[in-house]
C-alpha cells in the first residue's frame, strides 16, 4: 500500500496541535503545546488569551511534527484541520495557518468536526473497532451516543440535554475548590476516596439514551454547602464521578445491547477517565462487548485525531476550497 500522509492541526480550544498520521491509522508524529496552566490561573479557557497562545505556538508545533516524523512538505499527501465546532478566534489561528501552507505547498485540504475528530481517534488505537460500532463520545462541551454504521453513517442515539460530562465534571471540580482542568483533578482525587460514601442522584430519564447532568451539579453544590467539609473531600470527588459514571457507562452498555452492537468505542477528553475506563471495560466483559479506549493523550484534544478523521475525505481526492470556514457551533 503507497503511504498515505496527512497533516493534521487542531486549534478549538486551549490545546495548539500538529500530527503526521500515515494511512489513517499510524501515527508519525503527534505534538501538543497545552495552554492548560495559562488558563489555570482564571480557572476556564479565556478565548482571546487562547488566540493569542495559539498564534504564538502553532507554528512551532507543525515544525516539531514534522522534525519527529523525520518527513518534510514533498511526503505530505493533505491537510485537515477542524474548523468547526469550538472557539472562533482559536479555530481561525489553525485554520488560516492550514489555508496558507495549503495554498504555499499545493496540498489538498479537508476541514474537520472536532467530534469527528474524538471519534477517529478510535481508528488510531491499537484495537480499532470495524463498522458497525456504538460511540460514546464524552468531552468538555459534547456528550453524545452514536450508532456508527460506517465512515458517512451515524444515528445519534443519545445526547446531553444540559451539561456535556466534561463540563459537570470541571463545574464540580470547582465546587470542590480543585484546580483547572477539573476532570483530571477530580480524577486523581477519587483515586483515594469511597465511590459509595454520598449517593449523588443518577439521571435515568426513563428508558432514553439522553443525559443530563445539570442535577448532579446542583446536588453536588448542596451537599457541599450542608455538610460543611466534615466529609473528606476524596469521598465527595469519588461519589460524584461514580455518579456520572454509572450513567455514562449503563447507557452506553443498554444502548450496545439494544442495537445489537458488538463492539463499544469511546472517545472524548472525559474518556481518559480511569474510574470510566475501568467501568466500562468490566461490563463489556460481563456482556460480551469488545471495547475500544484510546490511550489518554488520544482522548484528549490531539491533532492526529483530526488527521485521521480528514484521511478518508482526501484519500478520494476531496478537498474543501480556501474559503473553509469556521464555526461555533455545529451538531454532528
Ligand atoms: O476532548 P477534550 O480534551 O476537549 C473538548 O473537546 O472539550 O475534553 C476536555 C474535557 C474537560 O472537561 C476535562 O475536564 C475532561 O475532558 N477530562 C477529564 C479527564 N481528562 C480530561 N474528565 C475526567 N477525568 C479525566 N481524567
Ligand atoms: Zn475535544
Amino acid at each position: 500500500m503507497t503511504p498515505f500522509r496527512v497533516l493534521g492541526i487542531e486549534t478549538s480550544c486551549d490545546e495548539s496541535a500538529a500530527a503526521v498520521v500515515e494511512n489513517g491509522d499510524t501515527i508519525l508524529s503527534n505534538v501538543i503545546a497545552s495552554q492548560a496552566e495559562i488558563h489555570a490561573r482564571w480557572g476556564g479557557v479565556i478565548p482571546e488569551v487562547a488566540s493569542r497562545k495559539h498564534v504564538e505556538n502553532l507554528l512551532p508545533v507543525i515544525h516539531s511534527a514534522f522534525e519527529r516524523s523525520g518527513l518534510n512538505w514533498v511526503d505530505i499527501d493533505g491537510i485537515a484541520v477542524t474548523n468547526r465546532p469550538g472557539l472562533v478566534g482559536a479555530l481561525l489561528v489553525g485554520v488560516s495557518a492550514a489555508k496558507a501552507l495549503a495554498y504555499v505547498h499545493g496540498k489538498p485540504l479537508v476541514g474537520v468536526h472536532h467530534l469527528v475528530g474524538h471519534l477517529y481517534a478510535n481508528f488510531l488505537a491499537k484495537n480499532p473497532p470495524l463498522f458497525p460500532f456504538l460511540s460514546l463520545i464524552v468531552s468538555g462541551g459534547h456528550t453524545e451516543l452514536l450508532l456508527m454504521r460506517d465512515d458517512n453513517t451515524r444515528e445519534r442515539l443519545g445526547h446531553t440535554l444540559d451539561d456535556a460530562a466534561g463540563e459537570c465534571f470541571d463545574k464540580c471540580a470547582r465546587l470542590m475548590g480543585l484546580p483547572y482542568p477539573g476532570g483530571p483533578n477530580v480524577d486523581r482525587l477519587a483515586m483515594e476516596g469511597d465511590p459509595l460514601a454520598v449517593a449523588f442522584p443518577r439521571a435515568w430519564l426513563g428508558g432514553s439514551y439522553d443525559f443530563s447532568f445539570s442535577g448532579i451539579k446542583t446536588a453536588v453544590a448542596r451537599f457541599l454547602k450542608n455538610d460543611g467539609g466534615k466529609t473528606p473531600l476524596p469521598d465527595v470527588a469519588a461519589s460524584f464521578q461514580e455518579a456520572v459514571v454509572e450513567t455514562l457507562v449503563r447507557k452506553t452498555i443498554k444502548a450496545a445491547k439494544e442495537t445489537g452492537m458488538r463492539t463499544v468505542a469511546v472517545g472524548g477528553g472525559v474518556a481518559a477517565n480511569r474510574r470510566l475506563a475501568a467501568s466500562m471495560r468490566r461490563e463489556c466483559e460481563e456482556n460480551g462487548l469488545r471495547l475500544v479506549i484510546p490511550p489518554p493523550v488520544l482522548c484528549t484534544d490531539n491533532a492526529a485525531m483530526i488527521a485521521a478523521a480528514g484521511y478518508p475525505r482526501l484519500l478520494k481526492g476531496e478537498s474543501d476550497p480556501l474559503s473553509l470556514d469556521t464555526f461555533a457551533v455545529e451538531s454532528l
